[in-house]
């Protein structure tokens, strides 16, 4: 591929461009077939949650496992996209006063400020049934038994066993403060599963072996634990203009976070653990992997 000599700072550029420009032509005006009509003000509240320059980490993590196993980068690029479109739902959903109660997103006010509650919480819905629209569409070029096993691992990794029910983990956390293995629990879920999703889905629909797709599902899971531990002591140690959103807010809020229990220098100790963890993982693949490799290392190093 073309763009293997690229740095991976200009990889993961060219990624988010190619990420933005295709959730430009998913949240078009014209409705796609069998929608009977896309309602301008909700359209526009999608499209202010999605195309508001993300990092695009998963999409970019979905692309980087494809590739090691050679899969197709448009198919990659499609369930990278639909794979952001569930990442946004879950922030616009984040911040509504019911939640995290957050005025601020990637700089921009969030989507029930700059509209209403009512449009925000559909905003998400509709996100997050766009996502499933998206990675199902029949003429993706991914043999159908994989791609039936790509919409069930997002639905797996977005729901009660994922995504949402760490959220709501997340929530009860506030009022009674969980054990380590509480938080752990709770952020492999609410932060975790999505990535480790991004990371199974390049395996998947390149068609790697079972024991490549643990692996990648596995590496997934070490770097999604060290993204959260790095959003937490961004939390603490960050710019709110620098993040495009409220800092030194989770200690207020009783939030469940290793942190909070054991400090930043512990923190900041067991983030560089995690990425050697990670690191280890891609061993096997020599110098293929280091794209990835160099993926974990940007998690606890990032400074947004
Ligand atoms: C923020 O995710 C929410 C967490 C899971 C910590 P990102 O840090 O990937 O946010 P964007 O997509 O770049 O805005
Ligand atoms: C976010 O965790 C997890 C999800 C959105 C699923 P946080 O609440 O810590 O994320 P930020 O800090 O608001 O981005
Ligand atoms: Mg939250
Ligand atoms: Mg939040
Ligand atoms: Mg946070």
């Amino acid at each position: 591929m073309s763009t293997i000599s690229l740095s991976v700072p200009d990889r993961m550029r060219q990624t988010a461009e190619a990420v933005e420009a295709r959730l430009t032509v998913l949240l078009a005006e014209t409705p796609g077939v069998d929608e009977i009509a896309r309602p301008e003000r909700l359209l526009a509240a999608m499209r202010h949650a999605v195309l508001n320059g993300g990092k695009r980490f998963r999409p970019f993590l979905v692309m980087e496992s494809a590739a090691l196993f050679d899969g197709n980068r448009d198919a990659a690029l499609t369930v990278g996209a639909a794979l952001e479109c569930l990442h946004c739902y879950s922030l616009v959903h984040d911040d509504l006063p019911a939640m995290d109660d957050d005025d601020l997103r990637r700089g921009k006010p969030t989507v029930h400020i700059a509209y209403d509650e009512a449009t925000a919480i559909l905003a998400g819905d509709s996100l997050q049934t766009l996502a499933f629209d998206i990675i199902s569409d029949p003429a993706l070029p991914i043999e159908p038994i994989r791609q039936v096993a790509l919409v069930r691992a997002l639905a797996r990794a977005a729901g009660i066993g994922g995504m949402a029910g760490g959220q709501a983990l997340d929530l009860a956390a506030e009022l009674q403060a969980p054990d380590e293995a509480g938080i752990r629990e709770l952020q492999a879920m609410k932060t975790g599963a999505l990535i480790r999703f991004a990371c199974e889905a390049g395996a998947i629909l390149a068609g790697a072996s079972d024991s490549d797709r643990a692996t990648l599902r596995r590496f997934g899971e070490v770097i999604g634990l060290a993204f959260q531990l790095a959003d937490d002591v961004l939390d603490i140690t960050a710019d709110a203009a620098v993040m495009g959103k409220a800092t030194g807010k989770d200690a207020g809020r009783g939030k469940g976070t290793l942190v909070g229990l054991h400090g930043l220098d512990w923190a900041r100790q067991r983030l560089d653990g995690l990425v050697e963890e990670a690191r280890a993982l891609l061993l096997p693949y020599g110098a293929r992997g280091s794209v990835l490799a160099e993926a974990a290392h940007f998690v606890a190093v990032r400074e947004s």
